[in-house]
């Protein structure tokens, strides 16, 4: 059989596709906004169907109907990342969460959480019969080669990007026909504070660096300030939208790039369709999986690495708590540590922690004496480097604890900074 005749030979209806999931199979779902919406909708709808379908799944940017009330006996959710449509389950013990680092995901469905079903979202094949991963490689690509069964909705407005992003179309056991635009993020709106701390971040990014950038307006806000560098380069777990404007204006080159050079480096995307043009057929982005991309030893090749992401706490000893409110889990790690450790390790790389000083409208302080009970520590006080505020910037590496508590009350809400300045006083028996 040519390739048109395999394909043609695996195409079923979503509701055929549904019915090949058994009940008691572990179903992994593509990520992000490469969730293949078609199938696991098809099998929320008929939900009497199934028993105990364990749904893996990390940011969830789908409906997430599994994970709501009603489903307990047909499918338990199982998040790597909690996110909006999935944090009541995990909160209310309708679901569950495995700590994960982002990096280890494809480990983890290799050796501890064998994959049942993989349910992904792919590009039509090409010529030679091979179809791209899209919008998500991240561990959507190693799910697929490790599953039992491998089913792919083919959905011919997910963008063609490149690198080691594609699965032959015989390596896929079922296809879904579908044809329907990619969930799109919108980008976060920036205010005052985001600004602030985008400013101060930016003052940390000499030309010829290479990024990593979360998700949200502090990310989003960091690119605005970075209109005057020069030749900086891409290395990070995701990008949106804001990366493509300074490539189109000519900061973004990777041409400093001391590894991949020329090529933006990431695992997945979530923007809007202005991000997923831009990646369409697009040589200068390359797609790679997570335990690539993520792995600290590959990130450390980049020089000047600088990584930026968030957190809700940090302690006065530079702990940093990212994923969880006390006990409530709100989050993940995600890339986070992988990303602060491969650019601690790297030459000239600098890890940045960046985050409002205040939450939940100014009532609480962000950096704190302690970590609330309960809280996961994301970053630990070893591997913490600069952590960010409106109010300016901590430099905590090779600095001792008095020393980073005082850096730290410096860039405090100054609301907060007397009760900070007291707590600092009475642990250090030294006036502030
Ligand atoms: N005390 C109490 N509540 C807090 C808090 C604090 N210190 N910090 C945050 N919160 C609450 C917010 O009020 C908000 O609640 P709401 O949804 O009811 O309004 C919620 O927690 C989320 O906080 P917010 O600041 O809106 O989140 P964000 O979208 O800016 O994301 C993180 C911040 C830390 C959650 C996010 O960056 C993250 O998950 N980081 C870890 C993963 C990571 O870094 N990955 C790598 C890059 S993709």
């Amino acid at each position: 059989m040519n390739c048109e005749e395999i394909y043609r030979s695996k195409v079923i209806s979503v509701k055929e596709a549904a019915k090949k999931v058994k009940s008691g199979d572990r179903v992994v779902l593509g990520h992000a906004v490469g969730e293949p919406a078609a199938v696991i909708e098809e099998m929320v709808e008929n939900k009497e169907n199934y028993r105990d379908v364990e749904i893996v799944h990390m940011v969830a940017m789908g409906k997430g109907g599994y994970a709501q009330p009603g489903m307990e006996k047909h499918f338990r959710h199982n998040s790597i990342f909690v996110g909006g449509t999935t944090r009541d389950a995990v909160s209310s013990g309708r679901g569950d969460f495995t700590p994960c680092f982002f990096s280890d995901v494809p480990r983890l469905f290799r050796e501890n959480l064998p994959v049942d079903v993989a349910l992904i979202q792919v590009t039509p094949p090409d010529e030679h019969g091979y179809c791209s991963y899209g919008v998500s490689n991240d561990y959507t690509k190693p799910a697929a080669e490790c599953a039992k069964l491998v089913i792919a909705e083919i959905n011919n407005q997910m963008p063609r990007t490149m690198g080691d992003c594609f699965i032959h179309i015989s390596d896929i056991d079922y296809v879904v026909e579908s044809s329907h635009p990619i969930i799109e993020l919108k980008p976060a709106r920036i205010g005052d504070v985001e600004r602030a701390i985008g400013e101060n971040c930016a003052s940390l990014i000499e030309d010829e660096s290479t990024l990593q950038l979360g998700i949200g307006a502090i990310p989003d806000a960091v690119l605005l300030f970075l209109k005057d560098k020069k030749d900086l380069g891409i290395h990070s777990e995701m990008i949106s939208d804001g990366v493509v404007q300074l490539v189109e204006s000519g900061v973004i080159t990777n041409k400093a790039k001391t590894f991949h050079p020329g090529k933006i480096v990431v695992t997945f995307l979530m923007g809007t369709k202005k991000l997923y043009d831009f990646a369409h057929n697009n040589p200068m982005l390359e797609m790679y999986p997570v335990d690539y991309v993520n792995d600290p030893t590959v990130i450390m090749k980049n020089s000047k690495m600088i990584s930026i992401n968030s957190c809700v706490q940090v302690d006065l000893m530079g702990q940093v708590a990212s994923e969880s409110v006390g006990l409530k889990q709100i989050s993940g790690v995600g890339g986070q540590v992988d990303f602060v450790r491969g650019s601690n390790m790297c030459k000239d790389g600098k890890s940045i922690m960046a985050m409002p000083s205040t939450a939940a409208k100014g009532k609480v302080s962000k950096i704190v004496p302690l970590l609330d009970e309960g809280a996961a520590v994301t970053t630990s006080r070893n591997d913490v480097d600069y952590v960010v505020t409106e109010f300016g910037i901590a430099h905590l590496k090779g600095k001792t604890l008095r020393q980073r508590a005082k850096a730290l009350i410096n860039i405090a809400h100054p609301d907060f900074r007397e009760g900070l300045i007291e707590e600092y006083e009475k642990r250090f028996h030294d006036k502030f």
